[in-house]
């Protein structure tokens, strides 16, 4: 609060003597649930534990008009925000990995951050959402961060106090090669029982610390993680090995799906990084412990703007599974650009809330004053929890939710029109058809469209002077297309029958190929870069028109200046890949504009 403007959407509202909360053990709501109700100027909450209650009272904040009794409760259990953040500045990723919000909200330079009153605002705007559990620090765990699991782990008993106000659980990411990192094996299989036994100390000092403490999230064999593939032993084998240690405190092991070859050679055609995730881990559904979650990237590939749904989430009925989401902007934006990405995690929940366990998002906050850098992108992290907590939510009517708790009536039409399509503007400049990856190596920001095409980590767009696109049907491809059940498998087989967003993701086809659109795809990729970037330049001038005192002169400034970066790069963006495509297939744009 030093800082001038953190508290975001709720400010400091607290609750009035029109707000009666009861408590009764009894009511049979259920963990985590209340019944809310408003007449006469009075709210009255019910619920049957502490938790509920404080949904409930963040839901009476909200709440202007009568209300016939609800009830609410969340659709699962488990709703997670992760971190990427170093404890020790790392030389290449930051203090945070793909972090674009300033510093760690929990460690600076090697040391915990001194600031609880900003951790705890963080804490009860993650709970006013809905969100009831926190990893601390990044998935890609060094050596000086795989401590926290061991003489670190007084700092995340600090945090996790701060986070316990607020019915939220703490979680660390830990190094699968932890038992030699900072253990003093000689190993870290999972067979070897000195690494049981050491993970078993482990684990109980943990809890002696931190009684309620989560769990731990691995990232193992993968992007030069350690894993249980050094010893011959399956990611099963792995996982449950840790999920022994926790289990007899009632802790539980996210193990991340996100395992690939990312020492691929660009000259071979026949592997396909869309299909590892799969590959590795379906022949093992039903061998996890009951304590294990398989954490799941949303798409096959990397958090693009736009992927099929990770089959992996359709094809493991014998293993509990957790949906990964991505708000720090990495591939949409950097938070430099507006991107609201709640229409994208929606269309993915419709398919696979019924399936996953747990719901995770890669949080998009730092130490910046607004929180999230661009103070747009707060919705993000907004509706991130609205949506874990009930996936059958509207992005829109959740948008105008944050934007009601945020800004003054003369502002909501304007941030409303800025951002509603805004996911569907970004994606129109950068990345047509499913085509991803065309983007600045090692930074991913701005685009190159040739940035990864001969490098080794398997994503590539295959353009030649006559077509297009990854062909992945089982006729003529690699074969992703058969992970899927029907009717998808059917579906994006056939160029008749995929629909035209994803046809380059799944089919590589001629410039002249006619989209269900009745355009060819090289003249929709030069119409959709047009108006992509007019999209930004529209976006520009509707906030210049809105008077600064609408909504504060820094925050105008702040966003004017974002916005004024969103349209360089748009222009970039639109320029680099229309010219690319034309020089490639020869072929003009017919409506005769500017292209290089
Ligand atoms: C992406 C990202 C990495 C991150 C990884 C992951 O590849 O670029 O920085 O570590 O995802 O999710 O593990």
């Amino acid at each position: 609060m030093s800082a001038g403007v953190h508290p975001a959407w709720l400010g400091s509202a607290v609750l009035g003597d029109d707000v009666v909360l009861t408590r009764d053990p009894r009511c049979g709501l259920g963990a985590e649930a209340y019944t809310i109700a408003r007449s006469g100027g009075v709210t009255t909450v019910v619920a049957e534990d502490e938790a509920g209650l404080m949904y409930g009272s963040f839901h009476a904040l909200r709440l202007q008009d009568d209300l016939e009794a609800q009830t609410h409760r969340p659709f699962v259990a488990r709703r997670m925000m992760q971190h990427w953040d170093n404890v020790f500045v790392h030389p290449v990723m930051g203090q945070v990995e793909r972090g674009y919000s300033g510093g760690s909200l929990f460690w600076e330079d090697g040391a915990l951050t001194d600031d609880p009153d900003r951790v705890g605002d963080y804490a009860r705007l993650l709970a006013s959402v809905g969100i009831n559990s926190v990893s601390l620090n990044n998935v890609n765990v060094h050596a000086g961060e795989a401590r926290l699991l061991t003489d670190r782990i007084g700092e995340v008993a600090v945090l996790a106090a701060r986070f316990r106000q607020y019915h939220i659980r703490v979680y660390l990411s830990v190094s699968f090669a932890a038992p030699m990192l900072v253990g003093g094996l000689d190993t870290a299989d999972p067979a070897d029982e000195r690494v049981q036994a050491w993970w078993a100390t482990a684990t109980q000092r943990v809890y002696a610390a931190i009684p309620d403490f989560g769990g731990y999230i691995v990232k193992a064999d993968s992007e030069g993680q350690p894993g249980p593939f050094a010893y011959g032993r399956t990611h099963a084998e792995g996982a449950n090995l840790l999920a022994a240690a926790l289990a007899p405190f009632g802790g539980e092991v996210y193990w991340r799906a996100f395992v690939y070859n990312h020492r691929q050679d660009w000259r071979d055609r026949t592997t396909d990084r869309a299909r590892a995730a799969y590959d590795h881990f379906t022949p093992l559904d039903g061998e996890f412990a009951p304590n294990v979650i398989l954490q799941v990237k949303h798409g096959p590939i990397d958090f693009q703007p736009r992927e099929p749904v990770s089959p992996v989430l359709l094809s493991m009925p014998a293993t509990r599974l957790a949906v990964e989401f991505q708000a720090t902007q990495e591939y949409t934006g950097q938070q430099r650009h507006v991107c609201y990405l709640p229409p994208m995690w929606s269309a993915v929940l419709s398919t696979v809330a019924d399936r996953v366990d747990a719901v995770v998002t890669v949080s998009n906050a730092g130490d910046d004053r607004y929180w999230t850098n661009h103070p747009l992108a707060q919705a993000n992290l907004y509706a991130a929890g609205r949506l874990a907590w009930d996936p059958t939510l509207d992005p829109t009517a959740l948008l105008d939710e944050w934007i009601a708790r945020t800004f003054p009536p003369a502002a909501a039409g304007t941030v409303h029109e800025l951002m509603r399509d805004s996911w569907a503007v970004y994606e129109r400049y950068t990345s047509p058809l499913g085509v991803g990856f065309m983007v600045h190596p090692g930074d991913h920001y701005g685009p190159d469209v040739d940035g990864y095409e001969y490098s080794r980590w398997g994503t590539y767009h295959f353009a030649d002077r006559d077509g297009v696109g990854v062909d992945r049907t089982t006729a003529t491809g690699t074969g992703y297309t058969a992970q899927y059940p029907e009717p998808l498998a059917s579906q994006y087989e056939s160029r008749a029958t995929c629909p035209d967003e994803l046809l380059l993701f799944f089919h590589h086809v001629p410039y002249t190929h006619v989209l269900h659109s009745g355009v060819t795809v090289i003249q929709h990729i030069y119409d959709t870069h047009f108006a992509g970037a007019e999209a930004v330049s529209e976006m520009v001038s509707r906030w210049s028109d809105l008077p600064p005192s609408a909504v504060g002169e820094d925050l105008h400034a702040r966003v004017s200046d974002r916005l004024r970066e969103q349209h360089r790069s748009a222009l970039e963006w639109r320029d680099q890949i229309n010219t690319y495509f034309y020089r490639k297939s020869g072929i003009p744009d017919t409506k005769a504009r500017r292209i290089y």
